[in-house]
């Protein structure tokens, strides 16, 4: 029987100076596991458990836990008594965003911050001061930081969300508490896949942007339908408002020119993070030229702040140069691995699941899935809280684990496979998947 009584012990003695005891009140889950160390597709708790990971850090963990190839280079860095100085340039960040603009197709100039919510705050303000507009379109169901403007979203209950367009307010309290009302006015709540309320939206509200995630990977795995991102891209250029993916999930992961690549739909403004380092604290906010240039604009009155401490740490851009380079070397044909593995993955999950009648539907995009409880692919999160049983989704996920199959422990989200993950590991989860099952049909 598996034991978490030092996670527990650990979480108790750290709620006296933490609130909630653990940094990140999202990282507080059921159950509340103390991790410890990691290594490839492997990661440990300081009971001594070891478990699969599918977690990999909400997905930032993309070549694996401590991956050799990016760790020579930090210890290279720091060896090489790099420096952070916050004054002037340096070689490696520019290395890094020439590497950035070669493989993503729609993305001419670059800046770094630490954090996607960074990115994704800059790039709402670089729209803001592009178009000369105040509203923002964001998609319910998905997340694009912890900043006003876009905590309005992801999970919420049905009747706490409203109507389906609810233009000139938040619809409910969101995410967090202490979001002026004044931001609120200037945030349109709109659905994925709905083309129409952007339009209606765009028609009686001077819109700055539409910040989305071109997959929603916060809910699990709902697509775009087809039509759907040409149809943004068109309404985007009848209304003159700025089209930002925020790619923060699906870039470098999907594939190095991100989601954007794969689709062909260019956005203005696109975000970057987790999987472009491999873990380490690095953004991106990319696009097009005319609109990056206003972070150096020469009027002053239209130059965009962009500022912080740590941007372009030489450890993190030391870390992503490493990984950018092993995505792209045709030795590891890393996104190559992790389809067949996905694939494997996913088949598995299938044939298990189909033996059972409970409705089921499998979404995946290449190295990240989901499985819900539901009859069809999602179209959008009113979609899925309508008919996902979440109370399996949870009971599924805590029998997963413990049997050393990581998932988060929180009904939708995604699982994300890794570079280091092997077909030993996707076949144990599949071994392990399918008692769980039975013991929950029983
Ligand atoms: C799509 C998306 N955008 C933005 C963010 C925010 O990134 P960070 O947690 O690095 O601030 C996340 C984090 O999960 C994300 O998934």
């Amino acid at each position: 029987m598996i034991s978490w009584d030092k996670s527990r012990q650990l979480i108790a003695k750290n709620e006296q100076w933490i609130p909630g005891g653990v940094v990140s009140l999202n990282r507080r889950c059921d159950p509340n596991i103390c991790f410890h160390r990691g290594r490839g597709s492997r990661v440990w708790d300081i009971d001594g458990n070891e478990y699969i990971d599918y977690q990999a850090a909400f997905a930032a963990f993309f070549l694996g836990h401590n991956d050799p190839d990016v760790n020579a280079a930090v210890a290279q860095a720091l060896q090489d008594e790099r420096v952070l100085m916050g004054a002037g340039p340096t070689d490696m960040e520019g290395e890094l965003a020439q590497l950035i603009c070669q493989h993503v197709p729609f993305v001419e100039k670059v800046q770094f911050t630490s954090t996607g919510s960074e990115a994704t705050y800059l790039a709402v303000r670089l729209a803001r001061a592009c178009t000369g507009r105040d509203h923002i379109v964001i998609i319910q169901g998905g997340y694009n930081g912890w900043f006003n403007e876009v905590a309005a979203n992801v999970i919420s209950s049905l009747p706490d969300i409203g109507p389906r367009v609810s233009p000139g307010e938040y619809p409910f309290d969101g995410l967090s508490a202490g979001v002026p009302e004044s931001h609120k006015r200037q945030v349109h709540v709109i659905n994925f896949n709905d083309l129409d309320s952007v339009e209606y939206v765009a028609k009686r509200y001077p819109i700055a942007c539409i910040i989305l995630e071109p997959i929603l990977q916060n809910i699990g795995i709902v697509k775009p339908q087809p039509g759907y991102l040409e149809g943004l891209r068109k309404l985007a250029d009848a209304h003159g408002f700025l089209l930002i993916f925020d790619e923060v999930k699906t870039g470098f992961r999907h594939a190095l020119g991100g989601y954007q690549g794969l689709s062909g739909v260019q956005p203005d403004i696109s975000t970057f993070g987790k999987a472009i380092a491999n873990g380490y604290p690095l953004a991106v906010i990319g696009g097009k030229a005319r609109y990056m240039d206003y972070f150096a604009h020469p009027e002053k009155a239209k130059r965009v702040l962009i500022a912080g401490t740590y941007n372009a740490h030489p450890i993190p851009v030391a870390a992503a140069i490493a990984t950018i380079k092993k995505l792209a070397s045709s030795q590891h044909r890393v996104y190559d691995h992790v389809g067949n593995l996905g694939q494997t993955l996913a088949e598995g999950l299938n044939c298990i699941w189909a033996k059972f009648g409970e409705p089921f539907y499998l979404a995946r995009e290449r190295s990240a899935f989901c499985l819900y409880f539901m009859d069809h692919a999602p179209r959008d999160f009113h979609d899925l809280a309508s008919h996902h049983n979440f109370e399996l989704d949870k009971r599924y996920r805590f029998e997963l684990i413990k049997r050393g199959i990581y998932h988060f422990p929180l009904p939708l989200k995604q699982g994300s496979i890794s570079f280091a993950h092997s077909t030993k590991d996707i076949d144990e989860t599949l071994t392990k998947t399918e008692e769980v099952t039975r013991l929950l049909f029983r």
